[in-house]
């Protein structure tokens, strides 16, 4: 008899610190948010500390390392000051990610294959001081060959583009087509020993297909569930979004 495999559910709570800094003081604290998530399920925290301090700071980044019990995901760019950052805090698992100030949110994936040099270092320095690390990419075969090559364990494959098209009944084919490539990148991984996360986009609507990628541990899901939160509460939210995962 095989056992279903429970999927990670690791949620990001870098939009409670988005509305708490538009007004600038403490509430609604990413903190607390993270407790109320482990409160309802989830399997780990999410945390982007971007380079212009945007949502997230870095006393929410230690503070969720010391006071949360849940294993942390350091979301960052590859630049020395969030190295010498991630090295000090020590958080369970970073997550390599592209950083552009002008977006809006993480755009694409990182290219592993262009900046293999420069990642190799970065992973290193990280694994060696106890965190896991993923590099978040686009699912490609390139990508998923370069990622093994640099020696991360991890890969989150970056599900922006399919969850853009899902939300476009015309471009349901795109939706199919953009699956077909993670899936076949969630093959690759698996026997390359990679270990698959993915996530962006991320909703009670797209979930299913991601859930049923060929070996997929992990779903980091962040903006929709915070939004969702306003409505039904983030405990809720949370709730249902492990139900859609499960169901799948
Ligand atoms: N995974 C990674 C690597 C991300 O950068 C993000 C966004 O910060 C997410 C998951 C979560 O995406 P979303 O907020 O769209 O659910």
């Amino acid at each position: 008899m095989t056992v279903a495999r429970p999927i990670r559910l690791g949620i990001n709570i870098d939009h409670v610190a988005t509305v708490r800094n538009a007004r600038g003081g403490e509430h609604p604290c990413p903190v607390r948010a993270a407790l109320a998530a482990m409160e309802a399920g989830a399997d780990g925290i999410t945390a982007h500390l971007r380079e212009d301090r945007r949502h997230i700071k870095d006393r929410d980044m230690e503070r969720l390392r010391a006071e949360v019990p849940l294993p942390l995901n350091m979301e960052m760019a590859m630049t020395e000051e969030m190295l010498s950052l991630a090295l000090r805090i020590k958080p369970h698992a970073v997550c390599l990610v592209p950083e552009k100030r002008e977006e809006v949110t993480t755009e694409g994936g990182l290219d592993a294959v262009k900046l293999e040099a420069k990642l190799l270092p970065y992973v290193d320095k990280l694994q060696q001081n106890g965190s896991r690390v993923s590099l978040f990419i686009a699912p490609s075969e390139a990508q998923v060959q370069a990622a093994k090559r640099i020696g991360a364990r991890v890969i989150e494959l970056h599900t922006g583009a399919y969850a853009e098209y899902c939300l476009n009944p015309t471009q349901a084919g795109e939706a199919q087509t953009e699956l077909a490539h993670l899936t076949a990148a969630a093959h690759l991984a698996n026997s390359l020993g990679l270990e698959t996360h993915a996530g962006h986009g991320l909703t009670f609507a797209n979930v299913a297909p991601i859930a049923r990628l060929p070996g997929v541990m992990e779903l980091n899901i962040g903006h929709f569930l915070i939004g969702e939160a306003i409505f039904t509460g983030l405990g809720e939210a949370i709730r249902t979004m492990r139900r859609h995962i499960e169901a799948a």
